[in-house]
């Protein structure tokens, strides 16, 4: 026998030598069924259960650093490290207290150490390649391939299971309604701490909502953002279609109309995309940008008559620079850095304002280069439903000396021109936003958005808020006191879950105590917020970029080793030249105090 033939033989023969698949065995009608085992979520550590047979279960405590039937027991190398690392309670206190340290540590190379540390030592929280997705409750090539997916860091809760999060809590989840009127509505304004303002939520909100895109369509669990991540599709859209639909084609420059002598978003019916508005707004009033919904508030219009005008003008200076390329070749790269500026901007101001760290975060896609790091990205459904910042948002609106009920302010198409950039800007960075989380703060006409994802991810079976605590590190509560910290919430908490095990994944987050002087809990701040947020944002931005080559091709006389910031600082200040005002309002704005 040939080589050649041996190892076409050789898969025939295994399939050969396999015993035969065990007949399944019938269960005795007579006698109940067993309860799935993976109901209990047995396995710890982020070991996966696996079901045997038909009331059996092992762990797969593949690299978990654990073994034995529940990857309960630490391997040696695991002990070591769990007894040296520092809880992440004492970590954040670290980052937060300690003024004078920071102030030498930020003026040292220990800045960028700790940063590179920052990125990759809690990147494995979230798994990469991505894992599951709403319709895998395992490992498969269609989760891994298929990006109309949002990828799920847990499974869902078995379907077979004797209550709705498990084995715990009551055969029926609390009404949702009574939910949010009982613990999400807001009784009173409670201000955000640190001076967050609602520039900031509109940043925020405008942000996300490049990778947040729900399809409607094909349902929860679907994502109509198939670039997973930083990719600007909300301002250049989602598609190669809409794209060209918002390009000028000359000069890779977008479309734009002027309306008091200053540039807008051109209107739809100058950019034929669909946008959505209510029903009787005329094409010429609405504005056509890369996300079809961001017509509802004037904030998000707001940031981005700020990006197309920065988008257009980083065109100007490159033409300046490269009179030779065409325009497409100066659209691609000015998509590419407005890509950086919008996760220098992220890290730097945002992240930063929202961790309170004194430790100076900062943005150096160099910083990663050597080090091992997963850039591939796949956004979770999880990160959506915790990105439902609502409680962010006032009572009413306050622009100069007037005020505008919501009723005014949503879908308004004339606020932003009626106003003007620099007064939208320095009105919004006047407006104290409202603290995330503690809980009760949900203004009434935003309820509704928190009744619909708890409503969502009771249909796409979400495990409990302590099971997610485990899968990020952190322990699991015992009670609902020690969850909310004080008594009134707790008690009604326990009358509607019965159990602190059954307790939801998105009331969990809104109603855990806050951590001192943050705008949220433990679970939405340092595990889960800040890596998944810095791993979000810092992915591979394509190719050119990551060498030097692009930065020479773009400013030659620069050399390598400057990297991306100095680029950075030539256009921070132009970028602050295009939103026309004072520097304090504009990289400040997300810190910027409200009222003291
Ligand atoms: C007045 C301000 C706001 C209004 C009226 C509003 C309204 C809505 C509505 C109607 C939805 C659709 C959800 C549903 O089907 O019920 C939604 C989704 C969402 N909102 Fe807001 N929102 C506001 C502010 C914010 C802010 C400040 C954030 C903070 C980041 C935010 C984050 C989200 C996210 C992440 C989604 C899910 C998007 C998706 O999956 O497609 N929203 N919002
Ligand atoms: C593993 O977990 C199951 C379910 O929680 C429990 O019944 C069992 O005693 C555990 N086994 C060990 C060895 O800890
Ligand atoms: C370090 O830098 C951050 C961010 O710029 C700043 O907020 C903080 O005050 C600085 N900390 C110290 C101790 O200088
Ligand atoms: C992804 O999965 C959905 C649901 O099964 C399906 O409708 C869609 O065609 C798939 N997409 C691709 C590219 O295969
Ligand atoms: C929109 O805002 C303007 C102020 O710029 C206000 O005069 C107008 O009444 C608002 N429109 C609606 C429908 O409330």
């Amino acid at each position: 026998m040939s080589r050649r033939s041996l190892s076409l033989w050789f898969p025939l023969l295994l399939l050969l030598l396999l015993p035969p698949t065990p007949s399944v065995l019938l269960a005795d009608p007579g006698v109940p069924s067993p309860v799935n085992p993976c109901c209990y979520y047995p396995c710890q550590n982020q070991g996966v259960c696996v079901r045997f047979g038909l009331d059996n279960y092992q762990c797969d405590c593949t690299r978990t650093g654990y073994s034995g039937p529940n990857c309960t027991i630490p391997e040696i190398w695991t002990w070591l490290r769990n007894s040296l690392r520092p809880s992440p309670s004492f970590t954040h206190f670290l980052l937060t207290h300690g003024y004078w340290l920071w102030e030498f540590v930020n003026a040292t190379f220990i800045r960028e150490i700790l940063m590179r540390l920052v990125l990759t030592v809690r990147s494995n929280l979230i798994p990469s390649p991505p894992t599951y997705n709403s319709a895998h409750d395992y490992i498969s090539w269609e989760s891994f391939s298929n990006v109309s997916y949002y990828t799920r860091i847990l499974p869902s809760v078995p379907k077979d299971c004797p209550t709705p999060m498990g084995t715990k809590g009551k055969k029926q989840l609390p009404d949702v309604q009574l939910l949010a009127q009982q613990l999400l509505l807001r009784r009173e304004f409670i201000p955000a701490p640190q001076g967050t303002n609602i520039l900031f939520a509109f940043f925020a909100q405008h942000f996300t909502h490049q990778f947040f895109k729900t399809s409607g369509k094909m349902g929860p669990g679907f994502t109509k953002a198939l670039g997973h991540g930083v990719d600007l599709g909300h301002i250049y859209g989602d598609n190669l279609e809409r794209q060209y639909h918002l390009r000028l084609f000359k000069d890779g420059k977008l479309k734009y109309q002027v309306l008091d002598g200053e540039v807008y978003p051109p209107s739809v019916e100058q950019a034929s995309v669909l946008m959505r508005y209510p029903p009787g707004v005329p094409p010429e009033r609405q504005m056509a940008v890369g996300q079809e919904v961001f017509g509802l508030l004037p904030g998000l219009m707001l940031f981005s008559t700020i990006w197309l005008r920065e988008h257009n003008r980083v065109c100007d200076l490159l033409k300046e620079e490269h009179p030779t390329w065409d325009d497409e070749q100066l659209f691609q790269t000015t998509r590419l850095i407005l890509i950086g500026e919008t996760i220098k901007i992220v890290i730097e101001e945002y992240v930063q304002h929202l961790s309170g760290y004194f430790l100076q975060l900062k943005f150096d896609p160099e910083l990663l280069f050597r080090a091992q790091f997963q850039y591939r990205n796949r956004i979770a459904m999880e990160f959506n439903h915790l990105y439902h910042w609502h409680p962010l948002m006032p009572n009413s609106f306050q622009v100069g000396s007037q005020e505008y009920s919501y009723e005014q302010f949503l879908f308004n198409t004339s606020m932003l021109v009626d106003y003007g950039v620099e007064a939208l800007v320095d009105a919004f960075s006047r407006q104290r936003a409202g603290r995330i989380g503690g809980g009760r703060n949900f203004d009434y006409h935003v309820l509704h958005v928190a009744v619909d994802v708890i409503k969502e991810s009771r249909e796409m079976r979400l495990q409990p808020f302590n099971e997610y605590r485990k899968r990020f590190g952190l322990k699991p509560y015992t009670s609902f006191q020690e969850l909310t910290g004080e008594k009134e919430m707790a008690a009604e908490l326990e009358e509607l879950y019965g159990d602190i095990d059954a307790l939801e994944f998105y009331p969990g987050l809104l109603l855990e105590k806050c951590q001192p002087n943050s705008i949220f809990g433990e679970m939405m701040t340092c595990p889960l917020c800040s890596p998944w947020l810095l791993k979000r944002c810092i992915y591979k931005v394509p190719e050119p970029w990551h060498g030097c080559h692009f930065l020479d091709s773009i400013f030659p006389s620069s050399a390598c080793d400057l990297g991306f910031n100095s680029h950075w600082i030539k256009y921070q200040a132009a970028f602050q030249e295009t939103l026309k005002i004072r520097i304090h309002q504009v990289l400040c704005v997300l810190q910027h105090v409200a009222s003291h």
